[in-house]
């Protein structure tokens, strides 16, 4: 199988199987508990169908939108996502070279592998700056002045993550930062040696945005011992109130999923929230974004941009996310398997047929612009 045969997610997904080492596809597949969570954020879009409209002269399509102050050549983005130099060994240099070439806005995370000043200067499509709470303060300040001077354009705090989710397949293999592999997790990464030479004859992975403050050199940082030994559980909504009045600009809130909470960081001065359950990694029986989006639509839709994450696999989930009101839709599995498969050239593949779905979805339900689309092109069984 070759990256031209990969014609949908499910391909990415078999060809990224293929080449990544057991431990790190189940880190990037993986979810918390169950996975019920996980399973149910892509089930949710089909408890939708979508009402098209014909004859409406549909030859050019316009699917730009302008989310969180920035334009975006369509309205899907690549969410801040971690190490992605494990899954190849371009990792974020190469998801935001393909944003940049579709026109859309990427992500660098906290956990991030390549710095994110030197994405910021190597290209001028937006960034969004993924930033976790530190109990360390003066870290945390120190971050977002550094956000700050890089020219990020959005910071995104993510609120989901207070603590580390339950991700049994990352205990089953020892996935940790730096390696430490339980033996069934060794014997994987021994039957990938291509993964391995590749990993080990290209620049050391490292955490630019954390290196002064992470000491990788005294043992294994697993996620799970980074959420909860680093982050600060005792976040609330003071501590980002001040964040929000220090970053002065497009703030939004990563992991809101209730309607008061959304209330809450319109209060404080949020200029966006992402409905998102991190995509099932945290906590498993908790709602899908798309069948929580109507009511905080509805509830704060006209004073803040409503974005949602998880579960997009394919250009018709994005125009029913949009039709009940979403701004923008974020991927994250859906440009990390292909990147995985085929580094720069995966993602720009996948947001291509990403791009030929929307448009050809739009044609198809007589739209020509993304405000076109509404809930009467929507009916729920
Ligand atoms: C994860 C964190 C790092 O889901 O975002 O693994």
């Amino acid at each position: 199988m070759r990256l031209r045969d990969c014609h949908n997610f499910h391909d990415f997904r078999r060809l990224a199987r293929r080449r990544l080492p057991g431990p790190i596809f189940d880190y990037i597949d993986g979810a918390a508990d169950d996975e019920v969570t996980h399973r149910r954020n892509t089930a949710s879009f089909e408890r939708c169908d979508l009402v098209p409209n014909v004859l409406r002269g549909v030859e050019n399509i316009d699917m730009s939108v302008t989310v969180l102050g920035q334009k975006l050549a369509m309205p899907i983005y690549c969410s801040p996502t971690a190490l992605q130099r494990l899954f190849h060994h371009a990792g974020e240099r190469a998801v935001a070279a393909a944003a940049a070439k579709y026109g859309t806005m990427f992500g660098v995370s906290s956990l991030g592998t390549v710095s994110l000043e030197e994405l910021r200067k190597a290209h001028d499509t937006p960034q969004v700056y993924q930033f976790y709470y530190h109990r360390d303060r003066g870290l945390n300040r120190a971050m977002m002045q550094r956000a700050k001077e890089a020219g990020v354009q959005v910071m995104m705090l993510t609120v989901d993550s207070i603590t580390g989710g339950n991700r049994e397949r990352d205990k089953r293999t020892g996935f940790s930062i730096p390696f430490r592999l339980t033996l069934a997790g060794m014997y994987q990464f021994g039957i990938k040696p291509a993964w391995g030479i590749n990993y080990l004859t290209h620049e050391r992975f490292k955490l630019p945005q954390l290196d002064q403050h992470v000491d990788m050199g005294s043992g294994a940082l697993s996620i799970s011992k980074y959420f909860t030994e680093m982050l600060d559980p005792s976040m609330n909504w003071d501590d980002v109130g001040e964040m929000v009045r220090l970053w002065n600009g497009q703030f939004c809130l990563k992991g809101v999923m209730s309607v008061a909470d959304a209330r809450r960081a319109v209060e404080i001065g949020c200029t966006g929230i992402v409905l998102s359950n991190h995509g099932g990694r945290q906590l498993d029986g908790s709602r899908a974004p798309f069948d929580q989006l109507a009511e905080i639509v509805d509830a704060v839709g006209d004073r803040i941009d409503v974005i949602m994450d998880g579960g997009i696999q394919r250009g018709t989930h994005v125009l029913k996310a949009l039709s009940l009101g979403a701004k923008a839709v974020g991927v994250g599995r859906y440009y990390l398997y292909p990147l995985a498969a085929a580094g720069q050239a995966g993602v720009e593949r996948a947001l291509d047929l990403m791009r030929s779905e929307l448009e050809r979805g739009m044609k198809l339900m007589g739209c020509t612009a993304i405000n076109q689309l509404s809930r009467e092109n929507l009916r729920f069984r």
